[in-house]
């Protein structure tokens, strides 16, 4: 199992004023509250995502070992929670597995980005895969067309082989594009919200295609429910997380710091910046009362921001909440060969590995947290695999909802992200969007 560290979260003689230990009891009835919500809105099959692990998958390997072997590209079409989890994975075990087909997400409108992707790949060998559960985000829904039509300029005779579509099982335009071309298609569920949907088609098709054991990523969510399905708060990490990360919001720390120590989880803190940010970043709570909650997650790369962001971490405003991320064993190591054995400057480096000097500088990196009054937590993956993936991504889902529940906030919807995609479309010209391009008008003169 990976393992959280929660102890330099709580007072001790460097960080006196954190949370102290003895007072979490004081919470017991407050994260039974929160258990018994989730219970319920499980029941309500809200909270699809907790169902993941008993995901049948056999229809999506039966499709990937079909496919022509001639495709050794998959490009994902996608974005948010349609996109951050297939990065997530793929620039995880990439390198780990050694993996053969390559994996592109285009995640963005950026021209150059699309021309870059283009570039690289040999479209004859690509399969493209569009993600997207309401089927009308306008970033997908323009790479969709732009991607279609050129495929069908070069391949009139079967162009509908090499695009798959992902997308609600019944609603939205791109089911019925589906329908009407006989695309084939896989499902975001209704009951999996986008940023909770890694572990469903949407992070498994892409991941499958690749070479991943997507099983065993349900494997690892599947042990991670069950050790996180009890009150003990001692034994259940995503509620231990959530329940000190809530404590310090409470007490102005309104940024959480995700650490990773390996290049390879970079993006893994990138989809939990989502998935924190947009989930509990909220202005109502549950009665309608105007609480503008959240904790601003920012990423960080062990040891590359050392030199960059630790000065601002240790000095700067006491802010924040730490998570560092450290692997056990790494699949690829390199020893530092002991040039200079008469140099004193570098001789200490000498014969030892470099996994060893990167988590010797996470050690490192937390001891100057904690000598700083920064409180700080571990998680220690024993190595970089799909188990431990799936198990960390579980963990995070549920101390989302969880913390969501203590701040009696829904952390299912978006609504902040609406204002923004309709004056989108207001300036795209869509129909139906008048009222919205004459108040855009007042705004040009701002
Ligand atoms: O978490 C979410 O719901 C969002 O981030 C969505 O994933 C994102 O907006 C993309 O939406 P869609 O999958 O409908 O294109």
């Amino acid at each position: 199992m990976i393992e959280y560290n929660y102890r330099k979260l709580l007072a001790n003689k460097y960080i006196p004023k954190a949370i102290e230990a003895d007072k979490l009891d004081a919470y017991a009835d407050k994260v039974a509250e929160a258990d018994n919500d989730i219970a319920l809105d499980r029941q309500a099959n809200i909270l699809g995502f907790y169902g993941l692990p008993e995901y049948d998958t056999s229809r999506i390997k039966y499709f990937i070992q079909k496919l022509p072997e001639k495709f050794d590209t998959m490009v994902v079409l996608g974005i948010g929670g349609s996109a951050l989890g297939n990065k997530a994975l793929y620039n995880a075990l990439k390198t780990e597995r050694e993996l053969k087909k390559r994996l592109f997400v285009y995640d963005n409108v950026d021209p150059v980005f699309l021309h870059e992707i283009l570039s690289a790949i040999d479209l004859e060998r690509t399969i493209f895969n569009v993600i997207t559960k309401s089927g009308t985000t306008a970033e997908t829904m323009a790479g969709y067309m732009i991607l279609m039509d050129i495929l069908k300029r070069k391949f009139p005779e079967d162009y509908r082989q090499r695009m798959i579509i992902t997308t609600d099982r019944e609603k939205g335009f791109l089911r019925q594009v589906i329908q009407k071309e006989a695309y084939e298609s896989f499902i975001v569920p209704d009951n999996v919200g986008g940023r909770f949907s890694v572990l469903t088609d949407v992070g498994l098709v892409s991941s499958a295609f690749v070479g991943m054991d997507i099983d065993a990523l349900l494997l690892g969510a599947g042990q991670m429910r069950q050790r996180c399905s009890g009150l003990d708060l001692k034994e259940n990490p995503a509620y231990m997380n959530g329940l000190l990360h809530y404590l310090y919001m409470r007490e102005g720390k309104n940024i959480s710091v995700m650490m990773p120590y390996s290049n390879s989880l970079y993006d893994f803190a990138d989809w939990y910046r989502q998935l924190w940010a947009e989930s509990l970043g909220k202005r109502y709570d549950r009665k309608n009362r105007q609480i503008y909650v959240g904790q601003t997650p920012v990423k960080a790369l062990g040891t590359t921001d050392q030199h960059s962001q630790v000065q601002l971490y240790t000095e700067g405003p006491n802010d924040k909440v730490f998570t560092l991320m450290q692997v056990q064993r790494f699949q690829h190591d390199y020893q530092i060969p002991n040039l200079h054995p008469e140099r004193e400057e570098v001789s200490y480096l000498g014969g030892k590995m470099l996994s060893e000097l990167l988590n010797a500088e996470c050690f490192a990196t937390e001891i100057a947290l904690t000598k700083a009054g920064r409180p700080s937590c571990m998680i220690s993956l024993p190595e970089i695999s799909e188990r431990y993936l799936g198990q960390a991504i579980m963990m995070y889902e549920i101390q989302t909802v969880f913390t969501g529940k203590l701040l009696n906030i829904n952390p299912l919807d978006q609504p902040g992200v609406e204002a923004g995609k309709i004056a989108t479309y207001a300036l795209m010209g869509k129909q139906g969007f008048d009222k919205e391009r004459e108040e855009i008008e007042t705004f040009k003169k701002l």
